[in-house]
């Protein structure tokens, strides 16, 4: 699928699915996106998204170096604020934080987006305190456009990307 120096995004596997529940049932990973999800409901949610090529998704991300599973990224349509927007979305499990990864995977997601999807438009939906995430959507041209309030209550930042053809082909 997808590749950078030392990552690689992966059509979902069965192999993946421990990794991943470990992932999404972890209090600190899932602090700012809804808290830890049911690790006994998670392995049959990930079960009904097995071998999806869907463009729009979200995958595994390995690394390239021995296939093992660090994260979770991808791009899905999402409304917001009653407009139709694309989500670029990185989670990464907490052993891998602070190696530069999610910067990584979120410019090779914005050039796919660019290059393959043909969007013009990305945005990242950040919840306030959550200083890692904004600094990483910073760091790859994202700018803080407003404050939305989510259906559940919570209140996010509003990160924008505008997408300019000419700019994958640059790099
Ligand atoms: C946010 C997250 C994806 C970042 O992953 P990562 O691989 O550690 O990110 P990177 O190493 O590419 O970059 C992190 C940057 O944020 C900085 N940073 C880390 N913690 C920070 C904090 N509390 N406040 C401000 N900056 C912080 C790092 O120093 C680094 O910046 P630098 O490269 O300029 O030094 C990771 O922490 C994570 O998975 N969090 C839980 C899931 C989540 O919240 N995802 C985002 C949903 S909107």
């Amino acid at each position: 699928m997808l590749r950078t120096r030392r990552l690689e995004l992966a059509v979902l596997q069965s192999d993946h699915i421990p990794a991943l529940v470990d992932l999404w049932s972890d209090p600190e990973v899932t602090r700012y996106t809804g808290g830890p999800r049911d690790r006994a409901t998670l392995p049959a949610a990930f079960q009904e998204d097995l071998g999806s090529d869907s463009p729009f998704d979200l995958w595994p991300v390995l690394l390239r170096s021995d296939g093992t599973l660090v994260g979770y990224a991808g791009i899905i349509p999402k409304q917001i604020a009653g407009r139709n927007e694309h989500e670029l979305i990185y989670v990464f499990s907490r052993a891998a934080w602070g190696q530069g990864f999610a910067t990584e995977i979120a410019k090779a997601l914005i050039d796919h987006a660019i290059g393959k999807l043909g969007l013009k438009r990305l945005v990242a939906l950040i919840d306030p305190e959550n200083n890692a995430s904004a600094h990483v959507a910073k760091k790859t041209g994202f700018v803080l456009e407003r404050t939305v309030d989510r259906d559940d209550g919570h209140k996010k930042h509003l990160y924008v990307r505008t997408l300019a053809e000419t700019e994958a082909a640059a790099r």
